[in-house]
C-alpha cells in the first residue's frame, strides 16, 4: 500500500462508517492565537468539541497536515519529523470509547490486515472502562493491555487551552529481536504497580522488561485514540465538555512504515523520491554511510516541511512561524553543505516534494512559484550568512573556547590569562567582537577549576548574538554546531539579551543600536518616497553578492545615502531600475531592507563599475512601480470592500502585491457566494470610479489604531507609522484607513478596474482572493472573450448557446456510462452462470470457486448472491482483481453449511493469506483482500481443500 492508498483507505473506511471527510486545514491555525501551528488532526475542530460551533456532521474524518516544532533538532535520525500527515476519525458527541475502539480494531486488523499478534494496546492507569472494551468486546488478551499514567496516556490540550482526556493507543510490535531485555516483556501488573507507586510519589524504578512505551526500537505507536471529556482552560482547570467525544490520530508516515514493511519513514514512498533527489544532487548514495544518510534525511525532511509551510503562507522571518520556517530551511542548507551542495539546491529537492503530494494538497501546486521564490530568497540570504558567519564560529569562537578549556583545566584562568589568550586569538574574530568578548568573559569569570571549565565551555549570549545579528545564524544552529565540538550555548542568556534589545529598539525609534552599525559596516539609507529618480545619490556601501549567477554578470549589493527604490515590505515586492554612475551602469533587480534604516539594492553590472563615493543617477522602473502601487491601493480597496460586505471579522492574514497581480488572504468562515464576491468587486470598483484621493500621514502606532486604522497583525511597527487613507472628503468616516508603508496611487481612479479572479480556501477559516487591475484586467478580458469565441467555433454554436450544447454532450456521456455499467453486469451474470456448471462436491457439499473479471467487491457479491440463490446449499469463493491490481475475495456460505462448521470469514482470511492479505466478516459472508494478485488462482484452487478441512475438523 503506498502512502496515497493508505490515506485513501483510511478516509474511505470512515466515510463508509458515516463520517464526513473534511479537507485538511492550513498549517496556520485559524483564530487560535495559543497555537503556532496545526499540530494534530483535532486542531481545526476545537470549536466543534467545545460546542462553540456546529460541525457539519457529528462524525468526521480527515488527513491533516501537521507540524510540530519540538523535534526540529532531532530530525535526521530515523524517527523524528517536523511535518507529518495525521489521519483521524472524530466523534463530536456521537460515539465514545466503545465505538472508537471497535472502528480502530476493525481498520487495523481487517483493512490493514495487521495480525492481532503484532498489536498491543495501552490505556490510562484508571481507565477500567477502556480495559473492559479491549478485553471483552475485542478480545485482546490481558497480557497485551498495558496501563500508563498521564505522561503517556492523557492527551491535550493542543495549545494553551482546549479539549483533553485520557487516551488509548495501539502499538505495533516490530518483533522481539528489535527490542531490549532479550525480548522479555514486563508483566502488565508489575508495570501498573510501579507506575501507580510512582504516581503516589515513589521515585521512578527501572522497569524489568520491555513494554509498548519502552525506549527501545521494538514498538511503534501507530494510533492514538483520545477520549475527550474535558475542556482545560489556560489556568489548567478542567470542566466537562458539552458531550464526551473522540479524537484519534494515526501518523500516515508510521502507518506506511508498518504496511510497507520498512524500517523507517525515509524508506517509504512518502520520502523515497525526495531522498533520491537529495542523493542524486549530492552524489551520495543513501544507505552507504551514517553521517551522509543523516544529512540526506535532514535535507529531505526539511525540504518537505518547508514546501508545506510556505504553501500555507508562512514566510521566513525573525519570530513566530516565520522563524521556525527559517530554522528549518537554514538547517537543511547547512546539512546540504555537508553533502557538498554549496550552491542553491533546496528548490531542486522541493521540486520532488510538490509532485509527490500535490494531488492531495493542491496548495503546493498552486503556490509552486511562490514556494520556489521564497526558498530561493532565503537560500541566497543564508548563503551570505554562512559564507561569512561559519568561519567566525568554526575558526574563531570554537577554537578560542577550546584553548580556554585547556587553559582552565591545566593552569586555571585569571583576568590576565584570559585577556592574553583573547588578544592572541585568530584573525577570524573582528577586533570589536574580541574587545567586547574580553569584557563579557572577564566580568563573569568564576573561581574554581571546574566552574571555570564549565564557564568557558558554553558560548556566551554575546557570541550567539553576534552570529545571529550580523550573520543571521539562528541560535539553535549555533548551538547545534557548537555541540558538535562538545560546547554548549547559553540560549537562555541569548533570549534575555534579545528581550532587552527588543525593549531598547522600541525605545530608540526602531534603530537597533550599535550592533546594527557593525552589521554591514557603516551605512544607512533613507527612502525618498516622493521621487522615482534621484540624480545625485551617493553610494555609501558596496558588497559582493553572495552567489554570482553564472552568465548573469557580476553582482553587488549597493547602499545609497538616499534611495528612490522601495524595499520589499508589507507584501509589496521591491523596486527594480538602474544606477548610472560616472564610470558604469548597474541594473537593480531587487530592493531589500534587512533591518530598519538599511536599504540594499541588488545589482547586476551592466557596464563599467560603480564604487563607494560615486554620485549616481538612481532611477526606478516607473512602469513597474506604478503597477505595484496600483495593486497596493487596490488591495486596500479590496480589504475595505470585504469588511463592508462580509463584516468586520475579516482580517488580513497576508498579501502579495506584485506589479502583475495581487493576492489577499483574510480570515472568514466559509466560501464567499457568487453574490458576495460580486458585491465586493462592485463596491471596490464603485470606489475606483469615485476617484477617492489616497492620502498618507505619519503618526504613532497607538494613535493610528485609536483613529481606527487597520493594522496587519503579522507586521511589526516602528515608533512612527504611515497611515494610508481613502476618503470621500465629505467628512464621513474614510472608506479605507490602514497602517501601511507601501507605495500608493494619487487617487483610486488610477486603478482603472479591479477584477477578482477567484476566491479559495487556504484552510482553517482563511480565504484567499486574487485579483488583477488596470491593463492586466483588460488583457484578461480580451483573452477570455477570445477563448469563448474559439469554443463557440469548435462546438459550432453561437456563444449564447454554448451551455445547452455542453449539457447535451454531458447527457450523452452519462447515457454511455450507464450502458457500460449494464453491459458489465450482464457479462458478470454470464460468468456466474458459467461458474454454476463448475461446482465441485466436497464431502457431499457443493463448492463454487473461481476467478472472475469483477474489479470491485460489489460485483463479486452480486455474483455470489446469484450462485447462492441458484444452488441453495453451497460454499462460494469468488476472486477478482481491482483497478489498482490488488486481488479481492468474496466468500459466501449458506446457513446449513455454517452449521456444519464452514465459516466464510475463516475461509476468506485463509485464502487471502496466501496472497499476503487479510480480511474477514460474518460466518455466512466475508470479504478479503490481498497484495499479490499473481497468486490469486493458486489461492482459489485451495478452497475445496479448505472446505474439506472445515467439514472434517
Ligand atoms: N490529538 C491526538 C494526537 O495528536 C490524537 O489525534 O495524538
Amino acid at each position: 500500500m503506498d502512502g496515497d492508498l493508505i490515506r485513501e483507505a483510511f478516509l474511505g473506511f470512515f466515510e463508509g462508517k458515516g463520517h464526513q471527510r473534511m479537507p485538511s486545514a492550513s498549517l496556520i491555525p485559524a483564530g487560535d492565537p495559543t497555537l503556532l501551528f496545526t499540530s494534530a488532526g483535532m486542531v481545526p475542530f476545537k470549536p466543534f468539541f467545545m460546542g462553540e460551533q456546529t460541525p457539519p456532521r457529528r462524525r468526521l474524518t480527515s488527513s491533516q497536515k501537521s507540524f510540530r516544532t519540538t523535534d526540529i533538532d532531532e530530525v535526521g535520525d530515523h524517527k523524528h519529523l517536523t511535518f507529518f500527515e495525521m489521519l483521524g476519525n472524530f466523534s463530536i458527541g456521537d460515539y465514545f470509547k466503545e465505538g472508537a475502539v471497535a472502528f480502530a480494531w476493525e481498520l487495523v486488523t481487517q483493512l490493514f490486515g495487521l495480525h492481532p499478534n503484532r498489536l498491543y494496546v495501552t490505556i490510562h492507569l484508571d481507565d477500567d472502562e477502556a480495559y473492559g472494551i479491549w478485553r471483552s468486546q475485542i478480545g485482546v488478551p490481558p497480557e497485551r493491555i498495558y496501563r500508563y499514567g498521564d505522561q503517556d496516556n492523557w492527551w491535550g490540550p493542543a495549545g494553551a487551552e482546549g479539549p483533553t482526556g485520557p487516551c488509548s493507543e495501539i502499538h505495533y510490535d516490530g518483533g522481539a529481536e528489535k527490542g531490549c531485555h532479550n525480548g522479555r516483556m514486563v508483566a502488565v501488573d508489575t508495570l501498573t504497580g510501579l507506575l501507580r507507586q510512582e504516581r503516589d510519589g515513589a521515585p521512578p524504578q527501572p522497569v524489568p522488561g520491555c513494554h509498548p512505551n519502552c525506549d527501545c526500537e521494538r514498538f511503534v505507536e501507530l494510533w492514538n485514540l483520545v477520549f475527550m471529556q474535558f475542556y482545560q482552560d489556560t489556568a489548567g482547570n478542567r470542566t466537562p465538555l458539552p458531550a464526551p467525544s473522540v479524537d484519534t490520530g494515526m501518523g500516515l508516515e508510521r502507518a506506511a512504515v508498518i504496511l510497507q514493511g520498512k524500517n523507517n519513514v525515509y524508506e517509504t514512498d512518502l520520502f523515497q523520491p525526495i531522498i533520491a533527489q537529495a542523493s542524486e544532487l549530492s552524489g551520495y548514495p543513501y544507505g552507504a554511510d551514517a553521517a551522509t544518510d543523516f544529512a540526506l534525511r535532514v535535507v529531505a525532511e526539511h525540504a518537505r516541511a518547508a514546501a508545506f509551510l510556505i504553501g500555507d503562507g508562512v514566510v521566513p522571518g525573525n519570530d513566530g512561524r516565520g522563524y521556525v520556517l527559517r530554522r528549518v530551511i537554514r538547517r537543511a542548507i547547512r546539512y546540504g553543505r555537508r553533502l557538498g551542495l554549496n550552491g542553491p539546491f533546496l528548490n531542486q529537492v522541493v521540486e520532488q516534494v510538490i509532485p509527490r503530494f500535490q494531488a492531495v494538497y493542491g496548495e503546493l501546486a498552486q503556490n509552486r512559484e511562490f514556494i520556489g521564490r521564497v526558498i530561493a530568497t532565503e537560500e541566497s540570504r543564508f548563503a551570505e550568512a554562512i559564507q561569512s558567519g561559519l568561519p567566525l564560529l568554526e575558526q574563531g569562537f570554537i577554537p578560542l573556547r577550546r584553548q580556554l578549556q585547556t587553559l582552565a583545566a591545566e593552569q586555571g584562568l585569571n583576568g590576565h590569562r584570559l585577556r592574553e589568550t583573547l588578544s592572541a586569538a585568530g584573525s577570524q574574530i573582528p577586533d570589536w567582537v574580541l574587545e567586547r568578548l574580553t569584557a563579557v568573559l572577564s566580568d563573569r569569570l568564576p573561581e574554581g577549576v571546574e566552574a571555570q571549565r564549565q564557564f568557558v565551555s558554553a558560548l556566551s549570549a554575546f557570541e550567539t548574538f553576534v552570529l545571529y545579528d550580523t550573520y543571521g545564524f539562528p541560535p539553535e544552529l549555533t548551538a547545534e554546531i557548537a555541540r558538535e565540538y562538545g560546547l554548549e550555548v547559553d540560549l537562555d542568556g541569548f533570549e534575555r539579551e534579545m528581550a532587552a534589545r527588543r525593549a531598547q529598539s522600541r525605545g530608540d525609534s526602531g534603530f537597533s543600536g550599535a550592533m546594527a552599525m557593525e552589521d554591514f559596516g557603516e551605512g544607512g539609507s533613507q527612502f525618498a518616497r516622493d521621487s522615482l529618480v534621484l540624480p545625485n545619490a551617493v553610494v555609501v556601501l558596496r558588497m559582493d553578492a553572495p552567489e554570482a549567477e553564472a552568465g548573469a554578470g557580476r553582482q553587488f549589493r549597493i547602499e545609497l545615502d538616499r534611495t528612490p527604490f522601495y524595499p520589499e515590505g508589507g507584501g509589496q515586492l521591491g523596486d527594480t531600475g538602474y544606477l548610472q554612475g560616472p564610470n558604469g551602469r548597474f541594473r537593480v533587480t531587487d530592493t531589500q531592507s534587512p533591518r530598519a534604516g538599511r536599504i540594499f539594492l541588488h545589482c547586476v553590472v551592466e557596464e563599467g563599475d560603480i564604487q563607494p563615493g560615486d554620485a549616481v543617477r538612481a532611477e526606478v522602473d516607473a512602469g513597474r512601480r506604478q503597477a505595484a502601487s496600483r495593486n497596493h491601493s487596490a488591495t486596500h480597496l479590496l480589504h475595505a470592500a470585504l469588511r463592508a460586505t462580509l463584516g468586520a471579522h475579516v482580517r488580513q492574514a497576508g498579501s502579495l502585491v506584485a506589479p502583475e497581480r495581487l493576492r489577499f488572504d483574510f480570515s472568514h468562515f466559509g466560501a464567499l457566494s457568487r453574490d458576495e464576491l460580486l458585491a465586493v468587486q462592485s463596491l471596490a470598483n464603485e470606489k475606483v470610479r469615485a476617484n477617492l484621493p489616497v492620502q498618507s500621514a505619519e503618526t504613532t502606532y497607538p494613535e493610528a489604531v485609536r483613529q481606527g486604522a487597520l493594522a496587519f497583525f503579522g507586521d511589526r511597527y516602528g515608533e512612527t507609522v504611515r497611515v494610508v487613507t481613502m476618503a470621500d472628503g465629505d467628512g464621513a468616516a474614510p472608506f479605507s484607513m490602514e497602517v501601511c508603508g507601501g507605495t500608493h496611487l494619487g487617487a483610486t481612479g488610477e486603478v482603472g478596474t479591479l477584477l477578482v479572479l477567484g476566491e479559495s480556501s487556504i484552510g482553517g477559516g482563511m480565504r484567499r482572493i486574487e485579483a488583477l487591475t488596470g491593463p492586466a484586467a483588460e488583457e484578461l478580458f480580451i483573452e477570455q472573450s477570445d477563448r469563448l469565441s474559439r469554443l463557440a467555433q469548435r462546438l459550432q454554436t453561437p456563444p449564447a448557446e454554448l451551455e445547452s450544447r455542453l449539457d447535451s454532450y454531458m447527457q450523452e456521456t452519462e447515457e454511455l456510462r450507464r450502458r457500460l455499467a449494464a453491459t458489465t453486469r450482464a457479462a458478470l451474470r454470464a460468468e456466474a452462470e458459467a461458474l454454476l456448471t463448475q461446482a465441485v462436491e466436497v464431502e457431499g457439499v457443493k463448492v463454487v470457486c473461481g476467478r472472475t473479471s469483477a474489479a470491485a467487491a460489489d460485483g463479486l457479491r452480486e455474483m455470489g448472491d446469484f450462485l447462492r440463490d441458484k444452488l441453495g446449499s453451497v460454499a462460494v469463493m469468488l476472486g477478482g482483481v481491482d483497478d489498482g491490481g490488488r486481488p479481492l475475495l468474496v466468500a459466501m456460505v449458506t446457513a446449513d453449511l455454517v452449521a456444519r462448521g464452514v465459516n466464510a470469514g475463516a475461509l476468506a482470511r485463509e485464502t487471502a493469506q496466501i496472497m499476503g492479505g487479510g480480511g474477514g466478516g460474518r460466518p455466512d459472508m466475508a470479504q478479503a483482500g490481498g497484495r499479490d494478485a499473481a497468486r490469486l488462482d493458486e489461492a482459489l484452487a485451495g478452497v475445496p481443500a479448505r472446505v474439506r478441512a472445515a467439514l472434517t475438523a
